[in-house]
């Protein structure tokens, strides 16, 4: 499947455009400041319903307008997002998806830009983004998990704020629903993270990259641990007075990370920007061989 028509209307500098796409390789040339990024920005914006420029949408309306359209079209399918300054609708054939994650996974694009070596610079909130976000595209139930765990762990931090001893109940109930919902989160992380590998380790030959990739995670749990439900319930059980005391939840996937080591050695330690870049290319394209 690929775009074969993109139109574009008060999407940043552009009024209104309709471009044709072939199958294969397109090429998007012009002078400076016509809208070239903007244009790949559009694809993006399709597939992730979010911008890699800025994380505002309303820098992506024209100025002055009230909204902006994006449409496109596939041998499949049509895709309609309508980007308003604080909403936007999405429509696929003309159906709305009220909820973005039932859109999201419906057209995978996968970006990548020199800026992008974020990835590895940058804080783990934001490899933890990254992971979310591709699981997400492929699973749904991971999304839902996600999301649960975050409203569980802002109960559990208001609990431990005012704690006392009559409290100490719902925690534990809280905690056995945290110790759930995060051995499947920490188990899907894990496999994700090893395909990725996998993929990269195949991919790497079209960059005649010789080392050995390995991608890390970081989690708060042993991940060959037999029972991961009861070793995260252990773990939350010995944890407690520590979490009263600093009135906060100090382990759950919240504070997970992953990281990337060629030649066992950390790759933000080691490796030359030009190769971080790389890096970040072999992943972003053994992702889209991931998705396909
Ligand atoms: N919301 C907006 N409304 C109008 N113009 C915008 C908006 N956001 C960005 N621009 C302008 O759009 C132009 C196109 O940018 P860009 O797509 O990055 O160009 P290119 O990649 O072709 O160099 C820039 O000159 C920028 O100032
Ligand atoms: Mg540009």
């Amino acid at each position: 499947m690929y775009i074969k028509q993109l139109e574009l209307n008060n999407f940043r500098n552009i009024d209104n455009i309709k471009i044709n796409f072939e199958d294969g390789i397109n090429l998007i040339h012009g002078e400076n400041g016509v809208g070239k990024t903007s244009i790949v920005e559009a694809i993006y914006y399709l597939g992730n319903l979010g911008s890699f420029r800025t994380s505002d949408d309303t820098a992506l309306i024209k100025d002055k307008e009230a909204f902006a359209n994006i449409d496109a079209k596939t041998s499949e399918k049509e895709f309609n997002i309508k980007i308003f300054k604080d909403k936007k609708e999405l429509k696929i054939n003309e159906i709305p998806f009220k909820k973005y994650r039932d859109y999201l996974g419906e057209l995978n694009i996968i970006g990548f830009c020199p800026e992008d070596i974020y990835l590895f610079k940058d804080s783990p909130r934001l490899r933890r983004g990254f992971l979310d976000k591709e699981i997400s595209k492929i699973d749904k139930k991971y999304l839902m998990d996600t999301l649960k765990v975050n409203k569980i762990l802002k109960e559990r931090n208001k609990l431990l704020k005012s704690f006392d001893k009559y409290k100490k109940e719902v925690i534990t109930i809280l905690d056995k629903k945290l110790a759930s919902l995060q051995s499947r989160i920490i188990n899907k992380r894990s496999k994700f993270i090893k395909s990725l590998e996998e993929e990269a380790n195949s991919m790497k030959q079209l960059f005649e990259y010789k080392y050995d990739i390995s991608l890390i995670y970081n989690t708060f749990v042993k991940l060959d641990s037999d029972n991961l439900e009861n070793e995260i319930l252990s773990i939350y059980e010995k944890g407690l007075d520590n979490d009263i005391e600093r009135m906060v939840t100090n382990n759950g996937v919240h504070k997970d990370d992953w990281n990337v080591r060629v030649n066992d050695i950390e790759i933000k330690d080691y490796a030359s920007q030009g190769e971080q870049r790389m890096m970040v290319l072999i992943i972003k394209l053994s992702l889209a061989q991931m998705i396909k």
